[in-house]
């Protein structure tokens, strides 16, 4: 039997992160450049049910009876026996890999997610629907990220340009795909610094708590922001979209979640041209992203770099 294999696109979040888990409308779109793969392949030397991984990113390589139940790359397996009704099934190498930068902000465990459960259904002979594919990759996020809204799984499963709200704390969040009526332009920036989104989302719930009228403010203020974020892109004018970007990450600094590693990137991005900047994902450390005219791109790309960015990504949203 050939291997199988699947792949998952990182993903950036164009506005409204952190306000999206709290019921607010967010944007976000697939990154291409970077990618998670998963490939499976048949060991009919090994009895049905044996399950090897191998995850050399992370120096893994081991059988599922040697992890912890609630490993995440277990609890994707499991996920998918369950859905696909098989119990025992046939013995398999797991082998994944990714390009996507940990904890930067980018998706890398909903994309390991989505492209195992993708692989392992198709390989088991019982391919999994999109809406089935994000459905479990949200049940593995969380339990390993708390109180995720959904949007990564999202985005990264349908691999395309989302606007998405959160329904309720337990139900699954509601997607509508829109029209990116002009292609843009927009430079990713890492500041190199590991942000565990889990972290930030428990900070923001924490700080959010104890002083509920400031963040419900600034919660309602990024809805507003995400409404004529997504006009703006629906209309084709990207003139809008950068003043926007500046307006978002003003208020993501009052929820304390960017970083003078962040602010830096976002104040030389600005600097050098682009039209409008603001971190991307959970924050803290991790990624920025700004909105750039096309042909200034590799320009800022070098001033992000001389401000301290450690991987640069330029990448286009289009439908
Ligand atoms: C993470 O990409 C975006 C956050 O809003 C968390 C979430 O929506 O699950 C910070």
């Amino acid at each position: 039997m050939p291997a199988i294999s699947a792949t998952a696109p990182g993903k950036i979040i164009l506005f409204g992160e952190h306000a999206v888990v709290y019921g607010q409308p967010a944007i976000a779109v697939p990154v291409n450049q970077v990618k998670a793969r998963a490939i499976i392949s048949a060991r009919p030397d090994q009895p049905r049910g044996w399950v090897n991984f191998q995850a050399p990113d992370i120096g893994l390589e081991k059988n599922w009876d040697d992890l912890p139940a609630d490993h995440p790359l277990v609890l994707v397996v499991r996920g998918v026996l369950e859905a696909t009704q098989i119990n025992q099934p046939p013995a398999m190498t797991i082998r994944v890999s990714s390009s996507i930068p940990i904890a930067a902000g980018l998706g890398s465990g909903a994309a390991v997610s989505v492209a195992m459960i993708r692989a392992l259904s198709e390989f088991l002979g019982r391919p999994l629907l999109d809406e089935d594919i994000s459905d479990l990759a949200f049940e593995v996020e969380k339990l390993y990220h708390g109180t995720p809204s959904g949007i990564d799984n999202t985005v990264i499963t349908y691999e395309k340009p989302i606007f998405f709200t959160r329904k309720d704390t337990d139900q699954k969040g509601m997607m509508e795909p829109f029209q990116v009526s002009k292609p843009f332009t927009i430079v990713i920036g890492d500041s190199g610094i590991p942000s565990p989104t889990a972290a930030a989302v428990a900070d923001v719930r924490k700080a959010s708590q104890e002083d509920s009228m400031l963040f419900q403010d600034l919660f309602n203020s990024t809805g507003k922001i995400v409404y004529q974020a997504r006009q703006a892109i629906e209309n084709g004018d990207i003139a809008v979209l950068g003043p926007l970007m500046n307006e978002n990450q003003s208020l993501l600094e009052k929820m304390g979640i960017s970083s003078i590693e962040l602010d830096r990137l976002v104040q030389a991005a600005r600097q050098a041209g682009a039209n409008g900047a603001k971190l991307s994902g959970g924050g803290r450390g991790g990624n920025m992203i700004a909105l750039v005219p096309k042909e200034s791109a590799q320009q800022i790309a070098k001033a992000l770099t001389a401000a301290g960015a450690t991987n640069i990504i330029i990448t286009t949203v289009n439908s």
